[in-house]
């Protein structure tokens, strides 16, 4: 076994955003990067020599390369045993799922979420600890401070791992297990959700599904369970051949890039229940026919009717939502008489409450729901979520979604994302927002009152870390809110997201369209930050 220990030179651009290093595959493809990261995810850890690892990847573009990179630095470093999906796939929640069923150390997930990919696109990688969460600040922190002094890494100089056959392999003193990618995390799945009720529901011939994988990383899982374990018809699936380059698409569910979904949901024979996930499994998006389901919506009527779904039935602790995530489901909590959680932008932020059982269900806008099943959000869950308590209650997405409406009251609710803007302006408009919110504090705007107007700082209930500056927000009296942030996961300038949300107790007006009835505060929002003006930009490049 030949351990070799090659110099290198930091990089100066290594610091993880909301989900993990993500830059271009051209940068990930210069001499070390990818090694000097991993080197430094090492050297931030403690105790894993013997350990297990578990890595795994949405399939893209350097995935396999990029794995190979990683088991021999593992091996030569002295973990014990490393667990890897079959071809080099596991989806993020089931790389979650692995780690925590086999107790290993930790796991890196190769990603980067619903960024297109392909030798163009881009690539990412993300460590997660042994809760099966994405680390948290402090240990993220670690990293980058260590890759920017970081001069050596230790890698095995041997023939690569053949990923495709299952089973185990030596590489030097590490096993590497090929683990058949679905298998594990499917079995998880049919512990939560009633599979025979949802069979009878897909095998019923009254209800149709449509679930579109976008060539990715779901593509095997969603056929495994829907069309396999649930028998749905052959074909149910569609877009199910992971791609490296996601077939030139952007793997991101919504309602602009799952446009072959939106095709046959908004159509005139459109299937009962359509749905989709992104890149690496996490997200997914729910439409009922001709009907869409707002992320946050989403969480907060799988919240309501959770006690439907055999995973769930004896109630749930507490939900946790993102800061910029709508309020509907504060007030499923509220009836409940649960905590809510209101946690910074990304997944990271729900671990502790997980792990501290203070809340069973997570969900963020970004098309992210989850529970406390996995630590990270969880695309198919969410499907099987819907699917199981569609067939309890026997009623179509469009009722249950209203129903939910006339009960809690409506919260209209969009994002609207100014892609590719230049940073340096970004910033200036972020700076020129943040310098108004002294003034105005209680202030009118509008024909609305401001009631509170700040910079969003979270205290973690658990380890009270305190993570400032996670988004502007300025809240009104009557519950409106906009809010500002820059994204942390682009990779070329800046994405500025503004989300906007108003609440409509008033089931008469629950039908009116989402843009216009948030139009006023799109207005204001436009006249506190001169998007425009500032931008150039006269329209957002994606509304949510
Ligand atoms: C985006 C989403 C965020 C999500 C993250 C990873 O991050 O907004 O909710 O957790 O992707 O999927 P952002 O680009 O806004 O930093
Ligand atoms: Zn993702």
């Amino acid at each position: 076994m030949a351990i070799q220990t090659v110099s290198t030179t930091p990089f100066s651009d290594q610091k993880p955003g909301t989900s993990g290093l993500r830059k271009q595959v051209t940068v990930f493809q210069q001499p070390h990067y990818l090694e000097n990261f991993v080197q430094s995810i090492f050297d931030s850890l403690d105790g894993y020599q013997g350990q297990t690892l578990v890595v795994g990847g949405d399939g893209r573009f350097y995935n396999r390369q990029a794995i190979q990179i990683i088991l021999k630095m593992a091996a030569a470093n002295g973990f014990g045993k490393a667990l890897v999906g079959q071809a080099g796939i596991f989806s993020t929640p089931a790389v979650s799922c692995v780690i925590r069923k086999y107790g290993a150390f930790g796991g890196i997930v190769l990603s980067a979420s619903h960024n297109p990919g392909g030798p163009d696109g881009d690539f990412g990688i993300k460590y997660n600890t042994e809760n099966g969460g994405p680390a948290p600040e402090k240990v993220t922190d670690a990293i980058f401070d260590r890759s920017k002094v970081i001069d050596q890494y230790q890698i095995l100089d041997v023939e690569d791992v053949n990923l495709d056959r299952i089973g185990p392999t030596s590489l030097g003193n590490m096993t590497v297990e090929v683990l058949d990618a679905v298998n594990d995390y499917a079995a998880l799945m049919e512990t939560l959700f009633d599979f025979e009720q949802i069979r009878q529901l897909l095998t019923s011939g009254k209800f149709t599904m449509c679930m579109d994988s976008l060539h990715a990383v779901t593509g095997p899982y969603a056929k495994a369970i829907f069309e396999g374990l649930l028998g749905a018809a052959q074909g149910t699936v569609q877009n199910g051949e992971p791609l490296e380059d996601f077939g030139g698409g952007h793997p991101d569910p919504n309602l602009v890039y799952a446009h072959d979904l939106v095709k046959v949901m908004f159509a005139a024979n459109a299937p009962s229940f359509g749905a989709a996930s992104d890149g690496d499994g996490d997200r997914n998006m729910i439409l009922g026919n001709n009907f869409f389901v707002t992320p946050s919506d989403s969480l907060a009527v799988l919240a309501a009717n959770a006690t439907l779904v055999p995973g769930y039935r004896s109630g749930i602790t507490g939900v946790a939502r993102s800061m910029p995530t709508s309020q509907a489901v504060d007030r499923v909590a509220e009836k409940l008489g649960i905590d809510c959680y209101e946690t910074p932008t990304g997944w990271k932020f729900f671990g502790n409450l997980l792990d501290a059982d203070k809340a069973t269900l997570c969900g963020e806008e970004s098309f992210g729901t989850g529970s406390n099943h996995v630590r990270e959000k969880d695309g198919l869950w969410a499907v099987l979520f819907w699917l199981n308590i569609l067939a309890v209650k026997g009623e179509s997405v469009e009722t249950i979604v209203k129903d939910h409406w006339a009960t809690y009251g409506r919260n209209y609710y969009s994002r609207h994302d100014f892609e590719g803007v230049d940073s340096a302006v970004a910033n200036d408009l972020m700076a020129g927002v943040r310098s108004q919110l002294p003034s105005l504090q209680g202030q009118p705007l509008g024909s609305y009152t401001v009631a509170y107007a700040d910079d969003f700082s979270y205290t973690d209930p658990i380890d009270n870390s305190v993570s400032k500056n996670q988004g502007i927000r300025i809240g009104f009296t009557d519950g409106s809110r906009i809010v500002f942030r820059l994204s942390g996961t682009g990779t070329q300038g800046a994405t500025l997201r503004l989300y906007v949300e108003s609440y409509e107790p008033d089931a008469t007006k629950h039908d009116i369209d989402t843009q216009e009835a948030l139009a006023p505060l799109i207005q204001l929002a436009d006249q506190v930050a001169k998007i425009k003006e500032l931008t150039g930009f006269e329209q957002p490049t994606v509304i949510t």
